[in-house]
């Protein structure tokens, strides 16, 4: 079972209205929002910049990086979980949401965080993780103390006279079994990630309480919304009904979009979200375009914007077909066209690098093609999401050996293999493309030791090419990556029209190029992009003659409709 399918699957944020944020707070009544204008920026604190020589990325480490944030022209970001944890799944499994990870800094830290953040008028979305929380959260340990504990309903517990329980899939546990047994109670809990990760039980109304408050702690504190973790999985059918063999295969059909969900975000909503003018994006949209738009049709008041896995899914295949890459972000885009908006990303925390994913990350080609990715990203109709380093073109670390890789996904299951006599050769040769480990090396800030991201001993290796890939020298470099999204972000900013534009796809079956017009208020743009490392052409029936070109990534962006290896370019027609 490939990973894939979990990080195919699972987001979505959500908008209301009663105050202004401090940021720059606007919402109107038209359809347009600061959350489908804004440029979403993701970042990995673990990862970002460590302070205090501790070789963990923290709170301090962020602050003084902002001025460099700010600079990217990028109005929010979403940072991964800093809550209390003790890291089995890298702060995914919290044991205290109130609090700051230790390894991180302290709420102070915190709150300087996000007042400095709001003076640079960039917003700050967290990550909320409540499909499960730590085994080391309070709840847990009361919880499992005993059956008549208060507590025992915040999780999902199967006592041991009934049997052994109804079998359940676990994405991170080592023989793939969600259901753990503890002696202290002689029953099983439910985790659908790791053992530590015990699934909370969203069936129990005071735990869902437990969740608004939660909430409300920090949208009090000001934070402009949510991304909320594996949230198409929290409602569960608790018949524990018996799924067909093979069910894991398809695992969103059978744990997504549980039977209460809807309920409980619309409740959710009244209860907490429409009170905010924030922006809530919950991981994954179900497994059809109507669990998608249930999710994200305004006039339903759950969530606003959809975080779909095709588009990963299409480039998890060695070679992906670009055809069917842009089968699936035009079938997206006119799924939304009328109402409900999307998420565009091509990289996360859960996935490998963008350029060796979807381009070519080899000396020839790695600033191309990164500079082709992020004018897709930032030309689409949707909230572009980018991914720390990316602006830089950082690439895959591709590990030799198991003890490089900290991700418990890969971990785990190469222990599986161990287990089963498995092929672990080819299986560390797979994690070189796929593991998320890739996607979280350090930020690569200059050529000092380290890449300027700690002073001690970084708690994963950073990438060897850092002396020649990092700001610093991408700074001085008015061609470099970094400039160019700082380019492309302005671009964006400055022409609504790729915010809220009609997307058109030209050329469909050609194999090589992805083109498509945006149009919106009387102006009409081109998008070129090939996607290849050969030269392409394409056939637009558009007089390129009279176009003009926004934007290119060759020095001297191509006029006349042939691209040259991974070319991108941008007209106003
Ligand atoms: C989500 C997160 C992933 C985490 C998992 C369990 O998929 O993005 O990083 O491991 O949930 O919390």
């Amino acid at each position: 079972m490939s990973k894939f399918i979990l990080f195919s699957t699972l987001i979505i944020l959500t908008s209301c209205s009663s105050r202004q944020n401090a940021a720059t707070g606007s919402s109107d009544t038209t359809g347009r929002k600061w959350w489908k204008e804004a440029v979403v920026y993701q970042l990995y604190p673990r990862s970002f910049k460590d302070s205090d020589g501790d070789g963990i990325g923290d709170l301090k480490g962020i602050i003084s990086k902002l001025d460099y944030i700010s600079s990217l022209g990028v109005d929010v970001v979403w940072l991964n979980p800093i809550y209390s944890s003790p890291n089995d799944d890298n702060g995914y499994d919290i044991s205290d949401y109130r609090n700051i990870m230790k390894d991180f800094g302290t709420m102070a830290d915190f709150d300087t965080l996000l007042l400095e953040m709001h003076k640079r008028k960039i917003r700050l979305v967290m990550d909320l993780v409540v499909n499960h929380s730590s085994d080391e959260h309070l709840w847990f340990q009361q919880s499992r103390s005993s059956r008549t504990s208060p507590y025992r309903n915040y999780y999902h517990w199967w006592n041991g006279e009934r049997g052994v329980p109804t079998p359940r899939w676990s994405f991170f546990d080592i023989n793939s079994d969600a259901w753990k047994y503890d002696s202290l109670t002689k029953a099983y809990y439910l985790h659908y990630f790791s053992r530590k990760q015990p699934d909370l039980n969203w069936e129990n109304p005071q735990l869902r309480r437990e969740v608004y408050d939660i909430m409300k702690f920090w949208l009090d504190k000001g934070i402009d919304g949510f991304r909320m973790d594996a949230f198409q999985f929290v409602a569960k059918d608790t018949s524990w009904p018996v799924f067909p063999k093979g069910y894991e295969s398809n695992i969103i059909k059978y744990y997504g979009m549980g039977p209460h969900l809807h309920e409980y975000l619309q409740e959710m909503n009244r209860e907490v979200i429409s009170k905010y003018d924030v922006m809530t994006v919950a991981e994954g949209a179900g497994s059809t375009l109507k669990d998608a738009m249930d999710l994200v049709d305004p006039a339903r008041h759950e969530l606003n914007m959809a975080y779909h896995f095709e588009g990963m899914d299409v480039g998890n295949q060695p070679n992906y077909s670009l055809l069917d890459f842009k089968k699936v972000y035009s079938k997206w885009d006119s799924a939304m066209a009328e109402k409900g908006w999307v998420s565009i990303f091509l990289g996360n925390h859960d996935q490998p690098r963008m350029v060796s994913h979807w381009g070519d990350d080899s000396p020839a080609f790695r600033e191309l093609s990164s500079k082709m990715l992020t004018t897709f990203v930032l030309t689409m109709r949707g909230t572009p999401y980018c991914y720390y380093g990316d602006e830089l073109g950082m690439s895959n670390i591709r590990f030799d050996r198991i003890g490089d890789y900290r991700d418990i996904a890969t971990i785990n299951r190469f222990k599986h293999l161990v287990g089963e006599g498995g092929d672990t050769t080819a299986f560390l040769e797979e994690q070189k493309r796929t593991s998320r480990d890739n996607g979280r090396t350090p930020f690569q800030w200059d050529n000092a030791p380290n890449a300027g991201f700690t002073t001690g001993t970084p708690w994963i290796r950073v990438h060897p090419d850092y002396p020649a890939v990092n700001a610093a020298a991408q700074e001085k470099d008015p061609g470099s990556v970094l400039n160019y999204f700082r380019k492309m972000v302005r671009l964006r900013k400055d022409n609504q029209v790729l915010v809220y534009g009609k997307y058109t796809l030209l050329d469909k079956y050609n194999p090589d190029v992805y083109a498509y017009t945006r149009e919106w208020d009387g102006r009409r743009l081109l998008v070129l992009l090939n996607f290849k490392g050969t030269t392409a052409s394409v056939k637009t029936d558009i007089d390129l003659g009279k176009a003009k070109i926004l934007l290119g990534n060759y020095p001297a962006p191509s006029g006349d409709g042939n691209l040259r290896p991974y070319e991108a370019v941008i007209y106003e027609l």
